[in-house]
This record gives C-alpha cells, sequence and structure tokens, in this order.
C-alpha cells in the first residue's frame, strides 16, 4: 500500500514556514491515514501491511510501544487507545531507554515502533534488538520503505506526506490516527462491540472537519500568543488521555520558542510543582468534557487559588480560566487528537513573536541518525 506525493507538495504553497503549511494540511492527511480502511459492514478496520492474522492478535498480552521525541508522545496515545479499546495492557516507552535496561523480551508482547522518519537511530536499534531475540515487532511509520519499515515484521503505514519542519505535527496527529486504525481492529478482533466500533468510526470520519474548525481559530490563537509569549516558563497539566497531549504541547513549545515548559499530570500537582505557581508562571490545562471534567477544574481552582494565569483547552468555556479555547467534541477516545490541535498553532505564534527560526530550531534536527 503505498501513497504517491506530489513534488508540488515540497514547496511551501503560499506558507511562510513549512510548520505552518503543515498543521494546515491536518485534515487532508488525516483523511488519507483513514481512506480505505474502514470497514462499515463489520464496523471494523483493515489494515493491509499488519501481517498478523486473528489467531495471532487474540494471542497478544501485552503490547509495548517504542520511539522518541514526538512519536513517543504519539505512542503513549496510542496506548491508551489499544488498551482502552482491545482491552490488551499496553504502554510506551522511549526508545532509547528500553534498549539500554536489558529488558525482559516476552514472546507474547506486541512491540510496536514507531517513527516519522523510520531512521532514527535509537529506534532501530531496538527493533533490531528484538528481532535478535525473537520478538513481533511491528512499525507505525510515515515514510515509505525506510529502515524501521522494512525491518519490522509488519505494520501500518501513517501517510501524512513529507514533513519538512524539524519539529513534527501533522504527523503526530496522523499517528495517533493510525493507532486508533489499529486498536479499532485489534478491538474487534477481541471484545470491541459492534456498536463501540461504529462509534469510534462515525468519531474517526468526523475528524477532518473538527481539525478544520480548530484551524479557523488561528487569529484568535495568535492573539493568546502574544499574551503568554513573554513568559519565562509554562506548565502544561493534563489528566490520564489529556497527559500525553500536555507532553507533546510542552515539547512543541520548548523547541521551537525556546521557552522552557514542563507537563504534569494535573493530579501530581499538589505533590510539587504547585510550588512554581505564581502569576509569571502561566499554565495551559487541558480540560475535556469527559468523565474527570470535575477533577480537572479542581485542579484549576487550585492554581487560580495561587494567582496562576491559566489557559485552558476544553469543549466549553472554563471559568476559572484566564482564557479558554474551546475545540470540537468527538468521542471521549479521540478528543487528544482534536486537543493538541490548537496547541500547535500557539507554540508556532509563540515562536513567530519570538522571531525564532521555526523550521530549523537550533540545536534539533529532524532525524537523529546516530547514537
Ligand atoms: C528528532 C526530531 C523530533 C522527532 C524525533 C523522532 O528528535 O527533532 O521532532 O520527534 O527525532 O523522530 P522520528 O522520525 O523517529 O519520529
Amino acid at each position: 500500500e503505498t501513497v504517491e506525493w506530489e513534488a508540488a507538495s515540497y514547496d511551501m504553497g503560499g506558507h511562510d514556514t513549512y510548520m505552518h503549511k503543515e498543521i494546515s494540511e491536518q485534515p487532508d492527511a488525516v483523511d488519507r491515514v483513514l481512506r480505505g480502511r474502514i470497514d462499515d459492514r463489520f464496523n471494523t478496520v483493515h489494515l493491509g501491511g499488519l501481517n498478523l492474522d486473528p489467531r495471532e492478535a487474540r494471542a497478544i498480552r501485552r503490547v509495548k510501544i517504542l520511539g522518541c521525541g514526538t512519536s513517543y508522545h504519539a505512542g503513549l496515545i496510542g496506548a491508551s487507545l489499544i488498551e482502552g479499546m482491545a482491552r490488551i495492557p499496553a504502554d510506551a516507552e522511549p526508545a532509547s531507554e528500553f534498549r539500554y535496561r536489558n529488558p525482559v523480551v516476552d514472546p507474547d508482547t506486541l512491540y510496536i515502533a514507531v517513527s516519522q522518519s523510520g531512521e532514527t537511530y535509537d529506534v532501530l536499534a531496538a527493533v533490531q534488538e528484538l528481532k535478535r531475540k525473537g520478538a513481533r515487532v511491528l512499525g507505525v511509520v510515515n515514510v515509505v520503505g525506510s529502515a524501521i519499515a522494512r525491518e519490522a515484521d509488519g505494520g501500518v503505514y501513517v501517510h501524512a506526506g513529507p514533513e519538512v519542519c524539524v519539529v513534527s505535527t501533522k504527523c503526530f496527529t496522523n499517528t495517533v490516527v493510525a493507532f486508533a486504525l489499529l486498536a479499532v481492529h485489534l478491538g474487534r478482533i477481541r471484545d470491541l462491540s459492534v456498536t463501540d466500533g461504529k462509534r469510534i468510526i462515525e468519531g474517526l470520519r468526523k475528524l477532518p472537519a473538527q481539525i478544520q474548525e480548530i484551524l479557523e481559530q488561528e487569529e484568535d490563537i495568535k492573539k493568546l500568543a502574544a499574551q503568554y509569549a513573554d513568559a519565562k516558563s509554562m506548565m502544561f497539566i493534563g489528566r490520564v488521555r489529556g497527559y500525553p497531549v500536555a507532553l507533546e504541547a510542552s515539547l512543541k513549545l520548548k523547541e521551537i520558542s525556546y521557552i522552557h515548559a514542563e507537563a504534569y499530570p494535573a493530579s501530581e500537582l499538589k505533590h510539587g510543582p504547585l510550588a512554581l505557581i505564581e502569576p509569571s508562571l502561566p499554565t495551559v490545562a487541558i480540560v475535556p468534557d469527559d468523565d474527570l471534567l470535575e477533577k480537572n477544574r479542581a485542579a484549576l481552582e487550585e492554581i487560580k487559588a495561587r494567582s496562576g494565569r491559566i489557559l485552558a483547552v476544553a469543549h466549553r468555556e472554563q471559568e476559572k480560566a484566564d482564557h479558554t479555547i474551546v475545540v470540537p467534541k468527538n468521542e471521549d477516545e479521540l478528543d487528544p487528537i482534536l486537543m493538541g490541535i490548537p496547541l500547535q498553532l500557539l507554540a508556532y505564534h509563540t515562536a513567530l513573536a519570538l522571531g525564532r527560526d521555526i523550521d530549523k530550531p537550533r540545536n534539533l534536527a529532524k532525524s537523529v541518525t546516530v547514537e
């Protein structure tokens, strides 16, 4: 299964930076990763290159996802999608950490390597070590025919198209959508009901238009960025599904704006970082309308009580926040995909306001092919 890139897609297409172009391409990119993979008759998903028959899929006892940087963050969301829908214990770990701790390699675990480039050395080396020990490894990769795609036993191409900006945006989003497809596929072989399969598939189909709606708020997000660009440091918080969104948003901000940022699970605030909260340290809070809404609102109150400034990303205005970016609601499981998008724009406009070299941040490379 391949997708032909048009040569023209490498030019900036009227955008000032590749990052802006790539953020804007997300509705089409998501459409591409979904295309041809949904089976409405059985409310499931077909993934041509997986090389995993239903009997093998049923025998999986654990899923371990490995990646670096943004791909690791996509893997964290992937793990929660797989655990939630397929009910297989799943977690994600940075590939380099995994490699150096001499992990127990278990034949009943499905290993999944995530990489935009398919060439990141630490991920490739982890895959090779796993294969040498007889493990089954899938790839969730963007670049077709790349080293990791070739080494893996099978996998899912994320079809984000060429990504030029050093920091990943559209590939992150498409990777998470690819994991949602894999989660439905595994789930429907195991215990995900027809109704839930259908519910998630309908949610996936809504994503491109909902992403477009968020992109249309760019002018407002730009104004917000101007208000927060003077911060020396920023805190990002989220709970359960929202936590990897906070991690990725914090990474994006530090990579391109050089503002120090850290991400914390909202529930851990009281165990330390609350000591940092004061008016000069703004917090970006991920506040979805799900079963944890009240818990998240309590965290906003704790921050407000210490005079912290709050920018919320939520499904409706948050009274405790100084500003709220309202995003469209999807199924709870898919909300993290949408909640990350406005924070890509926030990082972008913050970096732009500070005059940074957005497509080529200092000290960073698009793919790290050495140790
Ligand atoms: C580099 C890039 C990051 C990227 C990471 C993993 O550090 O600067 O943006 O997330 O590599 O790259 P990969 O191609 O494996 O996804």
